[in-house]
């Protein structure tokens, strides 16, 4: 009989610890630490035997290989960002703050995949039986043939849906809520989720079905979240947006089976998410643009050009330190470019509050935005507005020089496709080696300097070919 001793587990990174501690020493969380009994995880007793390891086959490298074969789900953002579809067999983690739309998401998907004559099992951890067809009868999807159950004990659950015809996909909502009989300690603690997720990979691989697991994350990470199942599994997606816009975009953080660099674009609708084919549309407003400081940024998401408003606003700062407030984007990237402004190109901001914001809650990871922010700056501070059919990409280096970016040529093309005719973009092709066609007329520039000069010479009054409001009156 093993013995059974308590071990201190951080409760957002799964570290074990042997005694209780204000802060975890492996991911730096405060008060993270809580008391667990140590056991169910333990190698069963014939194993640790001095048994003789039986002899694997090993085989090369160059083996014959299969291609993978997947299930459309039919939504077609979200069977992208899965790389193409659901892998039987594979196990699929959706994160994402509560109230993002996950379960509205998977309800869908769910429907859509049933109707098109597979099995498909929604276990709800978190709702009623009744809430769950409410919603689904809300959207319009009540007469989809999706099997339901409301449980949390995964043994039940794998014993369930063992019976019968293979499962096309089961969705776990969510496995913060699920706890198995093989763990002691209480549901919702890393053990219990971890030792959950464990079960149902098993049952995934064993039967060949797509399971999909959701995971609750919040901004601090305080309840256990679905971190310490990340590395258990074969695809990590997180669901983004905020509660102030429509959009939710579904990311890939980790994918055995696809890209991670590929986005799904939705919004959310009174019925439900509604999927969004052509993302630029939504995050240009069109409102906005030949106003100072906006200025259009050609983006790639994965394989997909994505064209986003960048909005500044600099003005003169009331307080000690300047305020430097950035909304969808990183705001150690904006120090950077407001150094190499001040630095490289005479361009004082350190009296000027600085406000930055991604249009339509979007948010850019490419240090390929760095052009269009300081676009967007220099716009703002001098007043002067940036012509509206232009789009800005390059990528800053701290010397001021202004260096290519990868996918030029479709960056351009979507911009083309969007009525734009010029593109303000660094000289040269990015190391990729991708041919140099330019769909669209090019003001190449090689220096921050040059685009900061381009801007002044523009001036407050000359540069705004949309008609200013100031001018509208005097016309009128
Ligand atoms: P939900 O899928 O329950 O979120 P999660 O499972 O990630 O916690 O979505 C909840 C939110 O979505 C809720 O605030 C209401 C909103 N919603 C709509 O706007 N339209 C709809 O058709 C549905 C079903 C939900
Ligand atoms: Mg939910």
């Amino acid at each position: 009989m093993a013995k059974r001793a308590a071990s201190f587990v951080c409760q957002v990174c799964g570290a074990v610890h042997s005694r209780w501690q204000g802060r975890c020493d492996s991911c730096g969380s405060w008060n993270s630490i809580s008391q667990e009994e140590s056991s169910g995880t333990s190698v069963p007793s014939a194993q640790r035997t001095n048994r003789k390891g039986r002899l694997i086959a090993l085989e090369s490298l160059a083996g014959v290989s299969e291609n993978v074969p997947r299930t459309s789900v039919g939504i077609a953002e979200l069977d992208r960002v899965a790389g193409g579809g659901l892998v039987p067999g594979s196990v699929l983690l959706i994160g994402g703050e509560p109230g993002i739309g996950k379960s509205t998401l998977l309800i869908q998907a769910s429907a859509v995949l049933a109707n098109a004559g597979h099995r498909v099992v929604y276990i709800s951890g978190e709702e009623a039986v009744a809430q769950v067809r409410l919603r689904a009868e809300r959207l319009g999807l009540a007469g989809a043939s999706v099997e339901l159950a409301a449980e949390t004990n995964v043994e039940d659950i794998v014993a369930t849906i063992s019976e019968g015809r293979t499962p096309a996909m089961v969705v776990v909502d969510s496995i913060q809520t699920m706890w198995t009989d093989t763990a002691e300690s209480a549901p919702g603690t890393v053990t219990q989720v971890r030792g959950s997720a464990q079960i149902l990979i098993r049952y995934a691989k064993r039967a060949g079905a797509a399971v999909i697991l959701v995971g609750h994350v919040t901004k601090d990470g305080q309840i256990a979240g679905p971190r310490v199942v990340e590395h258990m599994v074969d695809a990590v997606l997180s669901f983004e947006g905020d509660g102030a816009h429509q959009f939710r975009i579904l990311r890939a953080q980790k994918n055995r089976f696809g890209p991670t660099d590929e986005i799904g674009v939705f919004e959310m609708t009174g019925l439900g998410l509604r999927e969004v084919a052509n993302p630029s549309e939504l995050f240009l407003s069109n409102g906005d643009r030949g106003a100072p400081g906006t200025a259009v940024y050609a983006g790639m998401e994965g394989t997909r050009p994505v064209l986003v408003e960048i909005q500044a606003l600099v003005v003169p700062t009331s307080l000690g330190t300047p305020r430097r407030a950035v909304v969808g984007w990183d705001p150690s990237r904006l120090s950077m470019v407001l150094a190499v402004l001040e630095a490289r190109c005479g361009v004082k901001l350190g009296a000027h509050d600085v406000h930055l914001n991604v249009a339509g809650g979007f948010r850019i990871t490419e240090p390929a935005a760095d052009l269009a922010v300081a676009a967007a700056l220099v716009s703002s501070l001098a007043g002067s507005s940036l012509p509206t059919e232009t789009v800005y990409f390059g990528e800053i280096s701290l010397t001021g020089a202004v260096r290519p970016v990868p996918h030029a040529a479709a960056r351009m093309k979507e911009a083309a496709k969007l009525g734009f005719t010029r593109a303000v973009a660094p000289e040269g092709k990015a190391s990729n080696g991708e041919p140099s066609e330019r769909p669209l007329a090019t003001e190449s520039i090689t220096s921050l300097h040059d685009l900061v000069a381009n801007i002044a010479a523009r001036g407050p009054k000359r540069g705004a070919k949309t008609p200013q409001p100031a001018e509208q009156f005097d016309e009128e």
